[in-house]
């Protein structure tokens, strides 16, 4: 278990969107404990949560849509939500770095990838010209692109996929930010190129102790990189533990699902389970636990009580009245 303070400390934190008087209830009361120099997996379905909780940490909520209903987000101590736009700037690019899932949607057509990294470094560490070049140079050396000064002078749309997601890392980790978030950062990137950028980000994060939230909903890229993981669903973390631990004692109905349904080479020959039934769709707000329409072992108790995420042992936690017993699903 860590028991240092946790850099970034998000607490029962729930969003909802209203669009057209129609409410999604996108996060309902979610908690993450997040670490220097440790990656945190977050990994759930299309439509869990995982992007809402990273655009709240960076205070990126798309307004007026997304309200935040309550809770908190503090990084070192001080409370993010509700922070002066301009105080925010000073944590958003600075402190708290992103890196996004479509590089094409982050990286600005109309300006090389030089001068993209240059006005970073200038508008955040006041660094003049010829420190900036310098900067920009050993950045694109740290992730892998700086044999010749090809990419520091290319527009995004002149390089490969691969190159584009690299050059976004370098942007994102330009001002020596304490914590960065990756959202699906390798989900368009074939095998090899996923792989490789996975290698990448765990050695920027060793080499500048950073902490990180690495999102996904792909358990086994996710295994590939965290330290410890929350499973979201619906809106809930409904488990979290460290990586490891996850995979040898899950202790959430989901979860364990989740598991089955990945290919594993210790289970050669079985058959990969599918997670049947609908998620809950965002509009509804049950009492009881958000996975019972789908849950094998729904009780009665389940529809009506909504389970706490409660640790069952030390730094593992699960939201299930029935964590503890031992199934076969
Ligand atoms: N701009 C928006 N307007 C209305 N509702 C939204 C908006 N963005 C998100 N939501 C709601 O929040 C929920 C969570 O969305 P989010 O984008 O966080 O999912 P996700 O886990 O990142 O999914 P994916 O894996 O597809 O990226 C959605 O199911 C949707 O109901
Ligand atoms: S609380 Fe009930 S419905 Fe929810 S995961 Fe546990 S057993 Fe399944
Ligand atoms: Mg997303």
């Amino acid at each position: 278990m860590n028991t240092a303070e946790p850099l970034i400390a998000i607490e029962n934190l729930r969003v909802e969107f209203t669009q057209e008087k129609r409410r999604a209830f996108a996060l309902r009361g979610i908690s993450i404990s997040l670490y220097r120099n440790e990656v945190h997996g977050l990994v759930g379905e299309s439509g869990s949560g995982k992007t809402v909780t990273s655009m709240a940490i960076i205070g990126l909520l798309p307004k007026p849509a997304a309200k935040i209903l309550s809770g908190s987000i503090r990084y070192e101590g001080q409370e993010l939500l509700f922070l002066p736009e301009d105080e925010l700037r000073a944590y958003r690019g600075g402190k708290i770095a992103m890196v996004f899932q479509e590089p094409a949607k982050y990286l600005n057509p109309a300006f090389t990838v030089g001068e993209q990294i240059r006005e970073m470094v200038t508008l955040h560490m006041g660094l003049e010209r010829s420190q900036a070049e310098a900067r920009a140079h050993e950045l694109l050396g740290l992730v892998g692109l700086g044999k010749d000064d090809r990419v520091l002078k290319a527009y995004p749309h002149e390089l490969s996929s691969g190159m584009k997601q690299r050059a976004m890392i370098a942007i994102a980790i330009s001002c020596n930010p304490d914590f960065l978030i990756a959202d699906e950062p390798t989900t368009s990137l074939d095998v090899t190129l996923q792989l490789q950028i996975l290698k990448l980000l765990k050695r920027l994060k060793n080499m500048k102790s950073m902490g990180m939230l690495f999102i996904s909903h792909d358990l086994s890229v996710i295994r590939e990189i965290a330290d410890r993981v929350s499973v979201i669903y619906a809106g809930k973390i409904v488990e979290s533990t460290r990586m490891a631990r996850l995979f040898e004692h899950p202790m959430h109905p989901y979860t364990r699902l989740l598991l089955m349904s990945i290919p594993d080479a210790s289970r050669k020959g079985k058959r990969l389970a599918t997670i049947a039934g609908q998620v809950l769709d965002a509009k509804d707000d049950p009492p009881g636990c958000v996975f019972a329409p789908r849950c094998p072992m729904a009780k009665e108790v389940c529809y009506r009580e909504s389970p706490k995420l409660i640790a069952h042992e030390a730094g593992h936690a699960s939201a299930c009245h029935f964590a503890e017993e031992a199934w076969a699903l």
